[in-house]
């Protein structure tokens, strides 16, 4: 069984004082089912307290009033080197958030890139090692792909998205290790949902990561890949049992944390947490 490491991770997140359903923007969203705000605050408090027990860093950014999106602090932006690339929701509903997003990055001393293409950061980007993979067909477009590489430096690897309820690529995988590499169970350094991917994406990820975590459609559909992790410790819901026994078996630690109440908003624990990487 291989030792995991834990990384320290800085991350962004936003208490949500102003949650709730009023819209729907993606199938999770019921506008006429009630929402708990105090409940959500909560919860959401909850994974505050985790991520520094575990000694983590949170930065928190100011909610507004009129954004009830704006807990999923994934989509603010994607950070990497003390560069953060601002974002441009391809939803109405979500642009009041690009600003504000864009004012704390510059504030907190990050160089700050405005974006020209449609794109929902790191709900659509993920970093692992050097490559970023990316997602398409629901909210970002392919041609913020290349924006992206342009702006980052970095392969950037294409994936399309064709399943709704998984609209974010943060909702089908998740990335376990910082580290790309080396073959065997050390190299389970992420898991993913095969069933939301068209067949090339498929291909892509199985050559890519041939020792990824296969994670089952009833682990997918509780938001069992939206998951946070520091290279060992491994932030889930409670409600993704069979990805818990996998992570286990592969030398993870899973940490579950319920975020039902977000789930209403059709976000869960990644989505509420932005990684902050460099200027430190
Ligand atoms: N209601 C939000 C939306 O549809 C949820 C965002 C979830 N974020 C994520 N990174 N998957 O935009």
């Amino acid at each position: 069984m291989p030792e995991r490491i834990a990384h320290h991770r800085r991350y962004l997140m936003c208490r949500p004082e102003h949650f709730t359903v009023r819209y729907s923007i993606n199938p999770w969203m019921e506008p006429a089912r009630p929402t708990d705000t105090a409940k959500a605050v909560r919860q959401w408090q909850t994974l505050y307290d985790t991520y520094l027990a575990l000694g983590h860093e949170v930065e928190l950014i100011d909610p507004l009033p009129g954004l009830p999106d704006m807990v999923y602090t994934a989509n603010g932006g994607f950070v990497v080197d003390g560069r953060a690339l601002g974002v441009r929701f391809r939803v109405p509903e979500r642009r009041g958030e690009e600003r504000p997003f864009m004012d704390w990055f510059a504030a907190a001393g990050f160089e700050v890139i405005e974006p020209v293409e449609v794109q929902e950061g790191e709900g659509d980007f993920l970093l692992v090692g050097d490559t970023i993979l990316a997602g398409t067909g629901f909210r970002s477009v392919g041609d913020s792909h290349r924006e992206l590489a342009d702006v980052f430096g970095r392969e950037v690897v294409s994936l399309r998205l064709i399943d709704p309820r998984f609209y974010h690529l943060d909702t089908a995988i998740c990335v376990l290790d910082p580290v790309e590499g080396v073959g065997g169970v050390d190299a389970a350094n992420i898991a993913y949902l095969p069933s939301a991917f068209d067949e090339a994406s498929l291909r892509v990820l199985e050559e890519r990561y041939p020792d990824a975590i296969l994670v089952s459609d009833e682990d997918g559909a509780v938001f069992g890949l939206n998951a946070a992790s520091d290279g060992r410790n491994v932030f889930l819901s409670p409600r993704a049992t069979g990805f818990d026994a996998q992570l286990r078996e592969r030398g993870y630690v899973p940490v579950p944390v319920d975020l039902s109440e977000l789930l209403l908003g059709g976000g869960g624990i990644k989505c509420c947490t932005l990684e902050l990487r460099g200027n430190t």
